[in-house]
């Protein structure tokens, strides 16, 4: 089983995915620390807590992040998205539980040196809390087994900027600083994520098998769907974050290319991930001594659908 740190900023994909995390029996979740992101970091807090209570794992600790981004000011949350609170503006239940006294950086530090090379640390939102634990302890790039993250685009272009990815847009400097601190580490991003839809069809399964928990994901998934419906002509939506952790568990549906990543922090480009595969001849710039790292490029779109909805 994959021990894991999910670090997320639900959001109704984030939803999806923390309810995989939560109950897949290959996963041993240590913990879920949150961002501001898809709304800000007190409701991603929240809806971690209500994700956990309702699928009966309030042991799980819930660590709250990064109200904002490293250096530039916040983009408002994407309220025509996931809702004003993140959910589809459902009803939801109320919290009982209370976030871990840490800050998500401390818990991911913390976590990291309790089982050296053991842990996966798995990022769905803005990665400020990543960066931020790279700063309180530079080690753990040594200590962590693996990083994915689901973020960026290379060859899809974006989703919130014609170049720009929002995980990455949310927060670009952070995210420069994580994709090239020289850990072991695969990007998920549109380019995958966008070839995956969940049905209608899907989310009925889903919902019949989840009690409460399957009650919001059913609700939230309404609300996600009419925005892919009227943005992009998609009858579904994408599981972007859920992605992530298909790439984790189910690595064979997908193909990956190694190389040389930046991220652009400023101008036009402003969170375009920029990809160079390794071998391939460029002139040297500037980024081109970055690390290696994973970009996944390829995937059977529908058999991780499928998966996703089956582990659902
Ligand atoms: C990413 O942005 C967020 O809105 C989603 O939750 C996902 O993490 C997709 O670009
Ligand atoms: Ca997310």
């Amino acid at each position: 089983s994959h021990p894991i740190i999910f670090d997320t900023d639900p959001g109704i994909d984030d939803a999806q995915a923390i309810a995989i995390a939560l109950r897949h029996p290959e996963l041993e979740l240590l913990g879920l620390t949150t961002t501001y992101g898809n709304v800000d970091v007190e409701t991603a807090t929240h809806n971690a807590l209500l994700l956990s209570e309702l699928a009966g794992r309030a042991d799980v600790p819930v660590a709250q992040g990064a109200a904002a981004p490293l250096v530039k000011a916040r983009h408002p949350p994407p309220a025509h998205i996931h809702g004003i609170n993140g959910l589809g503006d459902i009803e939801l239940p109320t919290v009982k539980g209370k976030a871990d006294p840490r800050s998500a950086p401390q818990f991911i530090v913390d976590t990291l040196n309790a089982r050296p090379g053991e842990v996966t640390l798995v990022a769905v939102g803005p990665v400020g809390n990543l960066a931020a634990a790279l700063q309180l302890d530079p080690t753990i790039t040594r200590k962590v087994k693996q990083v994915v993250i689901m973020g960026g685009s290379i060859r899809e272009g974006g989703n919130v900027t014609p170049v720009a990815e929002a995980n990455m847009f949310n927060d670009p400097d952070a995210a420069a600083r994580v994709l090239t601190a020289g850990w072991p580490l695969t990007l998920v991003g549109l380019d995958v994520t966008h070839r995956c839809v969940l049905t209608g069809a899907h989310m009925a399964r889903i919902a019949a098998g989840q009690g409460a928990l399957g009650k919001v994901l059913a609700g939230s998934y309404g609300f996600y769907r009419d925005f892919y419906r009227q943005f992009l002509g998609i009858d579904g939506c994408c599981p972007h974050d859920s992605c992530a952790l298909a790439w984790l568990l189910r690595p064979e549906l997908f193909t990956t290319d190694r190389g040389h990543l930046s991220v652009a922090t400023s101008g036009d480009a402003e969170g375009q991930t920029i990809f160079a595969p390794e071998d391939r001849g460029f002139i040297e710039t500037r980024w081109s001594r970055n690390p290696l790292v994973e970009v996944c490029l390829g995937v059977d779109g529908e058999a991780v659908s499928d998966w996703i909805a089956d582990t659902l």
